[in-house]
């Protein structure tokens, strides 16, 4: 058994009443998509600002192993050269997605195209623990064959290119990644693909589609939209600009909110509607959070942006999270419940089963963060309520279990306790913020 590093984060001293600005790290969805869209075309692609979190450098990984290269050209640029994804080589070691959900599902649907292609998909403990049928499944009605324990359930999967056919898919969960998944594959198929599922989730893939020309409709109606895309469609080599991580600023905008008093300025924030569903709910939880475009980067940005800035000191309401919004915030949650604990009233977020098969069960998790802080915490069936009015952050030694988005709610917690926090496995941030810690010391 390999140790857990353990990090101790100590509480902060009385907060500055002076605006800080705080820099956060860029989004992992839209850097996974730069990569794979890149690998995809043929020719040179410059990724700017690219996340070097774990998860995509294990992205970038997969994509050497199939023979694209791709450069540090500068310590913020990735350059991208591909001869196109027909040229894609079997790989001759496994393809190692690491603890990265979008790497293993959006390739299952890249990689089941490639016709005579072959490879082995593995991850890590908690990766290979995770449900690989949501896509497995419907790329197999397309063609695909794949094989894996438990049905092709569970990594390692092995993989056959095939050529797929173009089929009219229903997916029950409005889930980006299985969405995305099919999305890349109909990409290969000669035809239209449709891929029909509740609304909600991101769209970074069909933006990023539509953007570089791609045939691809979207309709919306009854609380289910429907893409389709027709096939085959190459996509285009070029420049990728990379915002800042929503989910990642949202450990500091509850922290700006929590925080006695001072404001905090989050700059060059994505604002792509399917992701700020956490600022909808801080906005009715608090009057203390404004929003402001930065228009001036739209044309540069892959995707519109805005800063954020939030004020502390202010007090916050209790709020409900219902069914249809967790999609907009499903990485949030976490971070919410911190917030919801120190409302002034009790919380309720419902439809949370997702939780359970995220990086770690997150609904048990996080319940068990909030009562080791000294929350008042309930688990009712797919739900968690959350009685507010906490006033005094007890100290806490929380195993984070690898899960980043779980170590950064911790750590913020305890920036608000009085007493030092431990925080166990703290140093899996790198998943997806590397420098959060140092990014957390910079606020006073
Ligand atoms: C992601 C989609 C989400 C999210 C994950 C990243 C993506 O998962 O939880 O962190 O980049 O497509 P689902 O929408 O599949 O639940």
């Amino acid at each position: 058994m390999v140790a857990t590093p353990e990090r101790w984060i100590h509480a902060a001293a009385q907060p500055s009443s002076q605006e800080v600005t705080v820099i956060c790290g860029r989004d992992k969805s839209l850097t996974h998509r730069a990569v794979m869209f890149a690998s995809l075309a043929s020719g040179f692609s410059r990724i700017h600002q690219p996340l070097l979190g774990a998860d995509c450098l294990s992205t970038m990984d997969c994509f050497r192993a199939l023979g694209v290269r791709i450069e540090t050209l500068s310590p913020t640029c990735v350059g991208v050269i591909s001869r196109g994804f027909r040229s894609f080589q079997s790989p001759t070691r496994d393809l190692d997605c690491g603890n990265s959900g979008t790497t293993a599902r959006l390739m299952l649907g890249i990689l089941a195209a490639q016709k005579d292609l072959r490879c082995r998909l593995v991850g890590d403990e908690s990766l290979s623990q995770r449900p690989m049928r949501r896509v497995v499944d419907p790329l197999r009605k397309m063609g695909a064959e794949i094989q894996g324990a438990e049905q092709g359930n569970f990594l390692p999967l092995s993989i056959r290119g095939q050529l797929l056919h173009p089929e009219a898919i229903h997916v029950d969960k409005a889930s980006a990644q299985v969405k995305s998944a099919l999305i890349l594959a109909g990409l290969f198929c000669e035809g239209d693909t449709t891929v029909t599922l509740p609304t909600g989730s991101r769209d970074h893939s069909e933006k990023l589609l539509m953007r570089m020309g791609a045939q691809l409709q979207r309709t919306q109606r009854e609380g289910l939209e429907e893409i389709r895309i027709h096939g085959p469609f190459a996509p285009l080599a070029g420049e990728f600009h990379i915002p800042v991580d929503p989910s990642s600023a949202a450990f500091f905008a509850v922290l700006g909110l929590l925080r006695s008093q001072g404001v905090i300025n989050i700059p060059h924030v994505l604002s792509n509607p399917t992701r700020i569903g956490f600022l909808r709910v801080l906005q009715r939880m608090s009057g203390a959070l404004e929003t402001a475009e930065e228009s001036d980067l739209k044309q540069t940005m892959i995707e519109p942006v805005f800063r954020i800035r939030l004020r502390g000191g202010m007090a916050l309401h209790p709020t409900h999270i219902l069914p249809r919004d967790v999609p907009t915030l499903v990485d949030e949650i976490p971070i919410l419940a911190v917030a919801a604990a120190f409302a002034d009233g009790p919380s309720r977020f419902e439809g949370l089963e997702e939780l359970r098969v995220k990086e770690s069960d997150r609904l048990t998790k996080t319940a068990e963060l909030l009562s080791l802080a000294g929350a008042e915490v309930k688990i009712e069936g797919d739900a968690l309520l959350i009685a507010g009015g906490l006033r005094e952050v007890q100290a806490f030694r929380f195993d984070s279990v690898g899960d980043h988005r779980l170590a950064m709610a911790a750590a913020i917690l305890a920036r608000l306790a009085k007493k030092p926090c431990c925080i166990l496995d703290a140093e899996c941030v790198r998943v997806s913020f590397p420098d959060f810690y140092e990014v957390l010391d910079t606020i006073v």
